[in-house]
């Protein structure tokens, strides 16, 4: 099994790492990350979360070799925070998210993968119903369309719903290069080479399954509550949706809350609650790229709780 951790020394830097800090690596993955904050946390703790079962088991056995100051959530990290109160804690010096799929779901016949002939599927959660094969053949022309266009931006999206709900009546939908097909149909053998919508597609039907939008905007605000002064919100997303949210939110935490701008003595509650530690986001060095070229569109952001 080959796993490759992006940007992992500069989340770890990120992190700025106390030997007796409490920290929460969201998304476990395959323990890339967790490992060097397990090894760096001698008095510390470390929390994990993911909601691959896979994932979890492998990571649980890993760390166990490398300390045992840590506690594996097999959960979705938008339930952090209570995971966390039922353990006592209520404050951390770290959070950590490495956004996306782990090279290992990608490579291990999940249905993510618009390069081979796999079952779709999609699914993070193995447990969770709700796949891409549920999706694309109960999802009105409507839900398709909407989803392609906001998830994906996707400009044929028009085109390639029609396609899918045509084509769903004759055959369902099950594979990932029937899917392909559809879409080359879609919009034209000449269009699908040249611009390869089937990315952006897969990764709208990705987002839709896991709700990844969503939970990352729910998980950013629990975050910042959970986070002790000076604690650090580390954060690697890999497409342009993530990027923004994750942009804006620290942006809007880091100013002045404009209903009190002006104001000659800020009220508590309505000053920023971060500093940004990364005026521009960070991307892998030519040497990352060229050793995993999937973390092309890495992109690594730090702020610090005020
Ligand atoms: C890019 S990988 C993380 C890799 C990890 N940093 C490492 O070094 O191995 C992302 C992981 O986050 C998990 N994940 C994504 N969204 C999640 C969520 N909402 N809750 C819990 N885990 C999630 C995925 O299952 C995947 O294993």
């Amino acid at each position: 099994m080959k796993h490759y951790t992006v940007l992992k020394n500069e989340c770890i830097d990120g992190l700025a790492i106390k030997k007796d800090g409490i920290y929460v690596d969201a998304t476990l993955g395959y323990a890339g990350d967790s490992e060097e904050i397990l090894r760096r946390i001698k008095r510390g703790m470390l929390f994990a979360f993911d909601k691959d079962l896979d994932a979890v088991t492998y990571s649980l056995d890993h760390l166990k070799k490398v300390g045992d100051r840590f506690v594996i959530f097999h959960s979705d990290y938008i339930n952090m925070k209570e995971m966390l109160a039922s353990k006592g804690i209520e404050k951390v010096d770290g959070i950590l998210f490495d956004l996306g799929v782990s090279s290992v779901q990608i490579d291990e016949d999940r249905g993510f993968s618009f390069m081979r002939d796999e079952k779709l599927d999609m699914r993070m959660d193995q447990s969770q119903e709700f796949d891409a094969i549920k999706l694309l053949n109960s999802y009105s022309y409507d839900e398709l369309r909407k989803i392609f266009f906001q998830y994906g931006e996707v400009s044929k999206a028009n085109c390639i719903a029609k396609k899918i709900v045509d084509e769903r009546l004759k055959e369902k939908i099950v594979g990932t290069q029937q899917l392909c097909d559809i879409i080359k149909m879609a919009v034209g053998a000449k269009e699908f080479y040249k611009s390869h919508p089937e990315r952006q597609v897969f990764q709208a039907i990705r987002i839709e399954v896991n709700n990844e939008l969503e939970n990352l905007k729910k998980a950013l605000e629990d975050a910042l509550t959970l986070l002790n002064e000076h604690g650090r919100l580390v954060v690697v997303t890999f497409h342009s949706l993530e990027d923004k949210i994750v942009k804006q939110f620290m942006k809007k935490y880091s100013e002045v809350d404009p209903i009190v701008k002006g104001l000659p003595s800020i009220p508590y509650e309505y000053r920023p609650k971060l500093k940004i530690i990364t005026k521009k986001a960070i991307k892998p060095s030519d040497e990352e790229l060229r050793e995993n070229s999937r973390s092309r569109s890495a992109k690594l952001r730090i702020a610090e709780r005020i």
